[in-house]
């Protein structure tokens, strides 16, 4: 039996989304992708840190010519509940003025940080934008932001794995766990 990286800590990890179904509907986001942008190049645009896992892998299922960049935003600490302010910590690295750009984002909860960088990324012109979000917590939006491309929409309940942390723990399982209190 694997052990469960959570047992110390008084928390209890219940899988949701296994990596066997996480991979299948990367690799049909990636076709959705290549449809829409087929002849041209993307650039993928991930948001760190809980974006890393996802991209990497929906970068191998776009089979376009695309390049990464990534930027970094802060709105929470080490709490499960956002400080309902964002703070670019780290900026991109290439321009997008004239390119297909998607923005590649862990999971989107209420809204706020898919919003405050959709008006950072039009503002820098490029020729098309799109919102790839792999999970969706639709009932929890409080601002208006729809992705392109959305994994799976899931209830109201904080995930970790794949990417995604709690307290910066958690985000190399391969499957996304809901943490439950013990
Ligand atoms: P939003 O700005 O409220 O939409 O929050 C988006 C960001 O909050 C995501 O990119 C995650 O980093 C983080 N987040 C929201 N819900 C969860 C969760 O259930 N687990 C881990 N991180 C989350």
């Amino acid at each position: 039996m694997t052990p469960d990286p959570a047992a110390d800590s008084g928390s209890r990890l219940r899988v949701v989304l296994s990596q066997q179904q996480i991979a299948a509907r990367v690799r049909e986001m990636g076709q959705q992708i290549a449809r829409d942008f087929v002849g041209e190049s993307v650039l993928l645009v991930g948001v760190l840190k809980g974006a890393a896992v996802f991209l990497s892998d929906l970068a191998r299922a776009v089979p376009l010519d695309a390049s990464f960049d990534f930027i970094g935003t802060s709105s929470y600490g080490a709490e499960k509940v956002s400080s309902g302010e964002v703070r670019l910590t780290k900026d991109l690295e290439q321009p997008l003025i004239g390119r297909n750009v998607v923005l590649v984002e862990d999971i989107l909860d209420t809204g706020l940080t898919m919003m405050y960088l959709r008006q950072i990324f039009l503002a820098r012109q490029p020729k098309a934008l799109k919102i790839a979000a792999l999970l969706d917590k639709a009932c929890r939006r409080q601002h208006q932001v729809v992705a392109d491309y959305v994994g799976f929409v899931i209830p109201d309940e904080f995930v970790v794995g794949y990417g995604m942390d709690y307290s910066e723990k958690y985000r190399n399982l391969p499957d996304i766990c809901v943490l439950e209190e013990q």
